[in-house]
Order: C-alpha cells, then structure tokens, then sequence
C-alpha cells in the first residue's frame, strides 16, 4: 500500500489518558503514513509528537479580534498546527456553517499557511432523491477557494458519519472519480464510520488517498492495525 492520509478526527472528546497513549504508542511505532491529529483546541500542544502532525477542527476568518469563543488561523500557527478541518457536516448542522463561511475560513486558513482539510457530502436526502452528484459539486464549487496550495478533500456522506453505515466500494469509487475529475492535485480521503474492519478494504478503493477517522480514532488499537496492513498490495 502507498503512503496514505490517515487523520483523526478527536471531536469534542479525549483527555490526558488518550493523549498518554498516542504518545506510548507513537513513540514505539512509526507508520509508513501521513498522520494528522485533530484534538480539541486545549490538547493541540500537548497531543504534539515527531511522528505526525497536528489539527484543528475548525478556525475563524479573521485573524484577531472580538470573537468570543473562536480561534483564529494565526493563532493555531502559532501553536504549530499544520492542519485545519473545515466545514464538517457537525459544524453545518450545528452551527449552520455554509459554503460561503467555509470558503473564507478556507482563505484565513491559506493565508496563514494552513493546510485545510474540507468535509463535503450529500444528506441522506440527497442521496435518496438521487442527486449526490449535483450536491457535491456545488459544494466543492462554492467552498473550496482557486488556488495551488496544498489541500485537502474529505469526502464524507452526511448519512455515513458515526452511523455504522458505509456506502458500497463502488458508490465510494463513483464520488471519489467525480471529485478526482474536478481536483487530481488534491489528495481525496474517505470519512464515515471507518474503523478497524473496513479500513484496509476502503485505502484500496481507486481513488482514496486516505480516511478521516472519528468514533474509532479514539481507541488506539485503531493504528495498531494499521501497522499490520499488508504493504504495496495495490
Ligand atoms: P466517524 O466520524 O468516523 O465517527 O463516523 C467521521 C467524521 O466525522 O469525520
């Protein structure tokens, strides 16, 4: 297997026992991947080590000022974060985040020489009516910023986040080639409901750079079977 994106995504959980067993564990192993951690904002210092990279979930646009409760691209540079997730279906839904709000923060992000990582998927009603293709693509369009800087796109499907449910290889196959079509610079990960049983199986679909690991990134045990991934079986 080639090198892949294998990003965890924390949400609002973990504690100094997590961070702890990342860092026994990373200091014992290296992958043969690019590693991403997103922790919640008070850990991105703490959960720091030399075998992979850090994340935040989410930044504001501007980059300071009276915005209680936000952080700002400057300041997570500041703090050595290399990474930002952006517009995760969470943040759309709970926060009403659009596209437009995703693309400025994506342009904050940029501009303060952040890696930004966009979450974009189709609702289960999209799906249903038949037109995720239609919703991807709009978003993509509207979110992400024209640029040849590093990104990153994560395709997860609003109906398969901390669901269990995982769409067919070929249903991932199909999105991942019309995201490929539209940014082949860019590397493409899969996100939702990944775990130790299926993540071998979804790095082999054509197309996946990668995953974004939420629920199961929370159990370290996730990576040790990462470790025993056979190699170069593409
Ligand atoms: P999940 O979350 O792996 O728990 O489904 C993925 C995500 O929200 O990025």
């Amino acid at each position: 297997m080639d090198k892949k994106y294998i990003i965890a995504n924390w949400k609002m959980n973990g504690d100094r026992h997590l961070i702890q067993q990342y860092h026994d564990f990373f200091s014992q192993h290296t992958l043969n991947h690019h590693v991403v951690i997103c922790p919640p904002f008070s850990f991105l210092e703490q959960i720091k080590h030399q075998n992979y990279h850090v994340g935040a979930q989410d930044c504001h646009f501007e980059k300071s000022g009276a915005y209680t409760g936000s952080i700002s691209p400057t300041i997570l540079k500041g703090l050595g974060t290399k990474y930002v997730i952006l517009g995760h279906c969470e943040r759309r839904s709970q926060y009403s985040e659009t596209n437009e709000l995703v693309y400025k923060k994506a342009a904050a992000a940029l501009d303060a020489d952040i890696i930004p990582i966009f979450c974009i998927g189709e609702t289960l009603q999209a799906k249903e009516n038949g037109q995720t293709a239609a919703f991807i693509e709009k978003q993509l369009q509207e979110s992400i910023p024209k640029t040849q800087k590093k990104m990153i796109i994560a395709y997860e499907p609003v109906w398969a986040i901390g669901t269990g449910k995982v769409p067919t290889p070929e249903y991932i196959q199909n999105v991942h080639a019309l995201i490929y079509k539209l940014y082949p610079k860019h590397p493409i990960l899969y996100g939702g409901s990944v775990n130790k049983q299926n993540c071998q199986a979804i790095l082999n679909i054509e197309n996946v750079n990668g995953v974004l690991v939420g629920g199961a990134s929370l159990d370290i045990s996730f990576f040790e079977t990462l470790m025993h991934m056979p190699k170069n079986n593409e």
